[in-house]
């Protein structure tokens, strides 16, 4: 461990979980090398007034500003850093565009109102840059008949490689571009920009088109899942997802080319929410009706029985010569019921 490794652990530890320090931003992010990045730096209203800055080192009081809102460009933020400040939102935004593996680590959001005794106002997190690939959207759905558009973005060094289309599992489905960077046959198109960024188009899509798929460059791959619905199973889904007021925005017809993220997996959390009832009512019913057949049985035998037993009786209530058994026979047949109803 180096000194300034457990300084650092140190400033991690003095990092209070829950404390509300003045200035909030978003969880660590992972981005493709080449990628943007806009982060969000939130703070309390009585910092409107005062610089903001953004800046990048594992110490806060030894990093690098590379841009600040006195200053939007800095000779270290090499032209890639913008920082806006808003203070009507008190929110101030910073865009660092074209990142590369070099600029992993960590950055700090912070306000300037240190003085000589007191230290600026700040909040950290980690940007880890990375080389390969990565998919705009991993989870697509897209109803039969219709196409659908997967967006694949790669890092510079995947460039020149050949890029790929394959069925998770099936390494002779894979389908690959030439040097054009291009592929088409009657099911699949892939479009490759040559600079960061391929799509792969599936058309007129089928049932058996569910399921796993790769986005594949070079040694890279990443997993896609795409998810074909009938049009009945949509209507049915939008009818128990939407309420009276979201009627008319659920049953707007989305453009395949962006189906919309969030909505198709909330789609696919309700459809499985409604299984997963109607399998517990299917479970419940069929306990019922092993519970209750028996005891309906028991039941429906016992009243036979009595009915029989009452009907001897009437018989031999009838008959004046076995009058004397009488008493006895009406004992046995309290007997035989009580047994019945207590002893099951
Ligand atoms: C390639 O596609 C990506 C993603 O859509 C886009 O950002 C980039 O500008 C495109 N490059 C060219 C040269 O068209």
């Amino acid at each position: 461990m180096t000194p300034s490794d457990l300084i650092f652990s140190l400033v991690l530890i003095t990092r209070l979980p829950g404390c509300f320090c003045g200035v909030t931003t978003v969880e660590d992010h992972s981005v493709l090398e080449g990628e943007s990045v806009v982060i969000p730096c939130h703070y309390e209203p009585q910092y409107a007034g005062y610089v903001k800055y953004w800046c990048h080192g594992k110490m806060k009081d030894f990093c690098t500003s590379l841009a600040r809102s006195d200053a939007p460009w800095t000779p270290a933020g090499q032209g890639k850093v913008v920082l806006f400040d808003d203070p009507v939102q008190q929110v101030f935004t910073v865009t660092m565009k074209n990142l590369q593996e070099a600029d992993s680590g960590w950055y700090w959001c912070g306000v300037e109102v240190g003085g000589v005794w007191s230290a600026d106002v700040t909040a950290s997190l980690h940007i880890n840059v990375f080389q390969g690939l990565s998919v705009v959207n991993r989870m697509l759905r897209g109803e039969e008949g219709s196409s659908i558009t997967v967006q694949c973005l790669y890092s510079q060094g995947l460039r020149l490689t050949e890029k790929r289309w394959c069925r998770s599992g099936d390494w002779s489905s894979c389908v690959l571009t030439d040097s054009e960077g291009r592929y088409e046959d009657q099911a699949v198109e892939i479009r490759d920009n040559l600079t960061n960024a391929f799509t792969v188009t599936l058309k007129s899509l089928a049932q058996k088109d569910t399921g796993w798929y790769w986005c594949a460059a070079g040694q890279k791959q990443l997993p896609v899942h795409i998810f074909v619905a009938t049009p009945a199973t949509t209507v049915l889904v939008a009818k128990m997802t939407s309420t009276p007021e979201d009627t008319e925005s659920k049953f707007v017809p989305t453009p395949p080319s962006s189906p919309p993220r969030l909505i198709s997996n909330g789609a696919e959390h309700h459809r499985t929410l409604w299984e997963y009832s109607l399998m517990v009512c299917g479970v419940l019913f069929i306990v019922l009706v092993l519970v209750l057949l028996p005891w309906k049985i028991q039941v429906q035998y016992i009243k036979n029985k009595r009915k029989r037993q009452a009907e001897e009786l009437k018989a031999k209530q009838s008959d004046p010569q076995c009058g004397d058994d009488w008493k006895n026979s009406s004992v046995i047949l309290f007997n035989s019921t009580s047994d019945k109803m207590f002893g099951f």
